[in-house]
């Protein structure tokens, strides 16, 4: 392998760093366990073919777009809200879940229609703006970056749009799920680019699945 066609990878961090870490593993590509447990945010491989970096999730379509990473893996949620410019070749399966608008259970049945203007608290403005648009509902985003379940509690919101895997977050802070915007995975983005000059590495990464199965 020519030192150039390593490849920079930016993961995100958080609940998908280690299931992605997992499916490089299973397909031979390893980081030294010192790595992990220490706070560097930018490790090798064993075998010294990809450089991983860490970073937000809402933050990984940044580095891929932009090319210091040559490709990235992140939440199909990201990418609606970023809407970066970047190929998406593959879905991870991984850290399923669902963007969705919630509320407090006893004003759940509440119609749109009796608000003015619907307060919604989430960590997407654009998704959240969209889906309301698109119903003729008028909104005032409320942009938060986490705890976003708290807004309705303090009468912030009346509405969240936000992640929802487990619902356990939800259900212990007297929300409910009221619709489903749309399901979310992890997906490979790689910039456009790498894309054309390192095709080769590229596609070994494009293979990374089958490559985990097969291991
Ligand atoms: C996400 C999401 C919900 C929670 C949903 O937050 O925003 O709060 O997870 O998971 P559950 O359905 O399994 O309970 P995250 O943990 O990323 O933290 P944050 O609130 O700081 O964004």
């Amino acid at each position: 392998m020519r030192s150039d066609e390593k490849l920079t990878i930016a993961l995100a961090k958080g609940r998908m760093q280690d299931e992605s870490l997992a499916l490089f593993a299973r397909a031979g590509i390893t980081v030294a366990a010192e790595d992990l447990s220490s706070r560097k945010l930018r490790v090798s491989s064993r075998d010294g073919g990809y450089s991983f970096v860490f970073v937000k999730p809402g933050d990984v379509p940044a580095y891929v777009e932009y090319g210091a990473a040559d490709a990235g893996v992140t939440g199909r949620d990201v990418l609606l809200e970023t809407r970066a410019d970047v190929h998406v070749p593959l879905d991870l399966r991984l850290a399923r879940c669902r963007i969705a608008v919630a509320g407090r259970r006893e004003l759940s049945g509440k119609d749109y229609n009796l608000m003015a203007t619907v307060r919604v608290a989430t960590k997407y403005p654009g998704i959240a703006t969209t889906y309301f648009h698109e119903k003729g509902v008028p909104i005032e985003v409320i942009p938060l970056s986490g705890s976003v379940e708290l807004a309705p509690l303090l009468g912030l919101s009346d509405r969240i749009v936000d992640l929802v895997e487990t619902g356990t977050t939800l259900r212990e802070n007297g929300l409910e799920v009221l619709d489903t915007i749309t399901e979310s995975t992890a997906r490979l983005i790689v910039n456009r680019a790498s894309f054309q000059l390192k095709n080769a590495r590229i596609s070994e990464l494009i293979d990374l699945p089958t490559r985990a199965l097969d291991a």
